[in-house]
């Protein structure tokens, strides 16, 4: 398969696809996120390729990033989507996403919620508790429409992810139902007229880059499903969820080839579907965040490069210590190499992009490419400190579409009772 180099360097200066990348900041202003479509369709055709297996759909996660533009590029490549709200429901139908591809998850689904998803048709609701799937059964026999459930177990799992926000699997967590738990409330589901049992899911967390946690997951899931088979309850898939980590510091992602070695051949012997959910190594890699250095300060003991991006643009360094690469878009080679903090205009200490970095020195003016800021990038932008959230841009080849204008001074004031 061709790969599709994420934004090259070609003779010091950062493009995306066929554009300049200094380019489109100048046209569509700064800070700005730049989506590759090309690497989100490699991204999506390795797991694709590497799963074929199985009977799959690949669920993408639309929460990493749920601008339209990629919705419908997803789409087009046959991608189902995974939710966890209304408002994502609503962009999936907007996108021409098909109903019955969808799965629905997340501990605090509303009954109006809930409501919205049995009208258009979706493929199931990966239920997290007890109560839950009985509010689920009064909705549905309020519509007179039977909800199709798979229950999320809680395998207790610990993987291994960069922070203990992102783990999603033990035990302590308030994602799905532990274990002891599964029989009883399958057996409950499958008396309900208004319920009609599909499935099974779990999902151990996000930027996972070993698969071994997943195989430990998948044999308690399959261990699972055949007593749930044993008796005589009915299942259609079998849904792992997401978590494939990417190389956020230029290391390998998570082999998917080798996940799907250990994966393919155990639920094909089940006959069951496949239902897959990533999010962050679809988008992950196709997207950077362009900033523009304002200032360089120096005080006390260190170095501040200030940009007009911040934690409002990308909150992952502040609120998971996340680790980006941060390159010049324009290379200097002659300037010099200082340990320095990347840090926003916005009114916190918690406010960085980078802490003590070695960056080649920029000027007041610079650009400077976060990268592997296509997933929890925009979509956990704020307005924090009355800043307008930037444009989005997906590049394709030479073509260029402005995926979301930047915000207006008056789309902030929108809402508002004056
Ligand atoms: N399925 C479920 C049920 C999930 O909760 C998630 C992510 C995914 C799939 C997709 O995970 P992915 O393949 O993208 O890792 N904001 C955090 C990540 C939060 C992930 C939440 N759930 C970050 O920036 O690292």
């Amino acid at each position: 398969m061709a790969v599709t180099q994420p934004f090259p360097r070609i003779d010091g200066e950062l493009w995306a696809a066929e554009s300049r990348v200094a380019d489109l900041v100048a046209e569509f202003g700064s800070p700005l996120y730049v989506y590759d479509a090309g690497v989100i369709e490699a991204a999506y055709r390795r797991i694709e390729s590497a799963f074929a297996g199985a009977d799959i759909l690949l669920a993408y996660s639309v929460k990493a990033n749920s601008n339209l533009e990629i919705l419908k590029r997803l789409r087009a490549l046959g991608a189902g989507a995974d939710i966890v709200s209304q408002g994502e429901l609503h962009r999936c139908l907007a996108a021409g996403f098909s109903p019955s591809d969808v799965v629905f998850a997340g501990v605090g689904k509303t009954e109006v919620e809930m409501e919205a998803a049995l009208e258009v048709g979706i493929l199931a609701f990966n239920v997290e508790s007890a109560e839950e799937l009985q509010a689920l059964g009064r909705v549905a026999e309020r519509l007179g429409r039977p909800a199709p459930v798979a229950l999320r177990v809680n395998p207790d799992i610990v993987a291994d992810t960069p922070h203990e926000y992102t783990r999603t699997g033990d035990g302590a967590s308030k994602f799905g139902i532990p274990v002891d738990r599964i029989l009883d409330l399958y057996r409950w589901a499958a008396d309900q007229p208004s319920l009609e049992v599909r499935g099974i899911d779990v999902h151990i967390g996000s930027q996972i880059l070993d698969p071994e946690p997943y195989t430990r997951a998948l044999a308690q899931v399959l261990d699972l499903a055949a007593e749930v088979r044993a008796e005589g309850i009915d299942l259609d898939f079998v849904d792992l969820g997401g978590g494939f980590g990417v190389g956020y510091e230029g290391e390998d992602g998570l082999s998917v080839e080798g996940l799907a070695a250990i994966v393919v051949p155990r639920v094909a012997e089940t006959g069951l579907r496949l239902i897959l959910e990533p999010g962050r190594f679809i988008v992950g890699q196709a997207g950077i965040l362009v900033t523009k250095v304002l200032y360089v300060k120096h005080s006390g003991s260190k170095t501040f490069v200030v940009t007009d991006g911040g934690m409002t643009e990308l909150i992952r360094p502040s609120h998971y210590q996340g680790f980006h690469r941060i390159e010049p878009v324009i290379s200097r080679e002659e300037a010099v190499r200082e340990v320095v903090d990347v840090v926003g205009p916005i009114c916190e200490t918690g406010d960085f992009l980078a802490r003590d970095r070695v960056l080649q020195m920029p000027a007041q003016g610079d650009l400077l490419a976060v990268q592997t800021a296509g997933a929890y990038g925009f979509v956990m932008a704020s307005n924090y400190n009355s800043r307008r959230r930037p444009a989005e841009v997906v590049v394709n080849g030479t073509e260029v579409t402005l995926a979301r204008r930047r915000e207006t001074l008056d789309d902030l004031l929108r809402g508002e009772i004056p």
